[in-house]
């Protein structure tokens, strides 16, 4: 066995909720083909592995008992893709914040409605991330991931990925494929993506520069930033509810935001929910729920997992006898 590993790793500060946990074992991973000695190790000691790139969609949970492997391997590049396009692609430790500001100072369209969001390039196929109108998936090309199950890595394409609203392959089999690098397609002839009604209003934009800007601006103003006030981001998904059911809610709520999806079905504001059940800046204990923005759930210092889990269960049942609707977390419970 010649990996070595930490012990008694402190994770509190490897979380942007900054809850207090501790990990068995820990190992930096900064090349990604020692994944399989990782996991052969693991077996060895009799202890599962969990992998955590960022920390930013995770509850974690005050000790592990088994090894957390931190991805951090480094490198990106750019190349010339089919029609005009590039091709950017990186490694799983990658700061995506980083990457997307490096992809628009070359003045590349694609990331820049993606600016802002905390975590790692190899945490962005998981949930699909997602603001201002555009997904992970709308550039993505592939990703190569280690599949613990077959013990080789992969190439994937979209479909294989499976990618929805804050959904994917990786969320529906847990643990099986350890994601080592993406590859996203960007252009220099794109043009600005303007669904997302309060990004356009602040336009027109000459340059994924300028989007860029105005999304930080928006992201600050409705958000908080993590290292001032631990927090997950949304920490619940935005429910989607059938045709139907969601016409049967607008009747009954008609000042409700309602967000009719290409396949009929309608999408509804979690975060106008919570609010409405009387919850945003609610505090209890050394939780709460942001004052500006209700789908934030905060760490106002020195928080748990146990803290968050009751904060966030009381949120749902109030959620769930003002209006019938079951909220679902949108983090990992780590
Ligand atoms: N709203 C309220 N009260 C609140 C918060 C929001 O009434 O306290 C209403 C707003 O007025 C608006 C609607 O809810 O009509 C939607 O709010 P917002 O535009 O802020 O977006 P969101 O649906 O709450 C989603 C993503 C965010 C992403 C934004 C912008 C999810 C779960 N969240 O939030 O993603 O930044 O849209 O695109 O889909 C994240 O996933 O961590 C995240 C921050």
């Amino acid at each position: 066995m010649s990996l070595s590993l930490s012990q008694n790793f402190d994770l509190t500060n490897h979380n942007s909720f900054q809850l207090r946990g501790n990990s068995a074992y820990a190992r930096a991973i900064v090349d990604e083909a020692e994944l399989p000695q990782l996991f052969e190790v693991a077996e060895e000691l009799g202890v599962p592995v969990r992998i955590l790139g960022g920390g930013s969609n995770v509850i974690l949970s005050e000790q592990y008992d088994g090894i957390t492997a931190i991805m951090s391997s480094r490198g990106r590049s750019l190349a010339d893709g089919e029609n005009g396009q590039f091709i950017v692609e990186a490694s799983a430790g990658e700061n995506w914040h980083e990457l997307v500001t490096w992809t628009v100072e070359q003045g590349l369209w694609g990331l820049e409605n993606l600016a802002g969001i905390p975590g790692t390039v190899g945490a962005a196929p998981i949930q699909n991330i997602g603001a201002y109108g555009v997904e992970l998936s709308d550039l993505f090309e592939s990703l190569v991931a280690f599949d613990r199950t077959e013990r080789r890595f992969v190439s994937m394409d979209g479909p294989s990925c499976r990618f929805a609203y804050r959904q994917s392959l990786f969320k529906q089999e847990p643990g099986r494929y350890v994601v080592t690098s993406v590859r996203l397609k960007v252009s220099q002839s794109r043009g600005p993506s303007l669904g997302y009604r309060d990004l356009s209003a602040l336009g027109p934009f000459r340059s994924p520069s300028e989007v860029m800007q105005a999304v930080l601006r928006l992201r600050a103003s409705k958000l908080p930033d993590w290292r001032i006030l631990g927090n997950a981001g949304s920490f619940f998904h935005n429910p989607v509810l059938s045709a139907d059911a969601g016409q049967a809610f607008t009747l009954d709520f008609p000042n409700a935001p309602a967000f009719p999806q290409t396949d009929g079905s309608i999408k509804l504001s979690a975060g106008w929910l919570i609010e409405q059940a009387g919850l945003k800046g609610y505090r209890r204990g050394a939780v709460g729920v942001f004052e500006r923005h209700a789908l934030v759930l905060v760490n106002h210092g020195g928080a748990t997992c146990k803290d968050i889990l009751e904060l966030s269960d009381f949120i749902m049942t109030s959620v769930r006898d003002k209006f019938g609707i079951t909220l679902g977390r949108e983090p990992e419970l780590f």
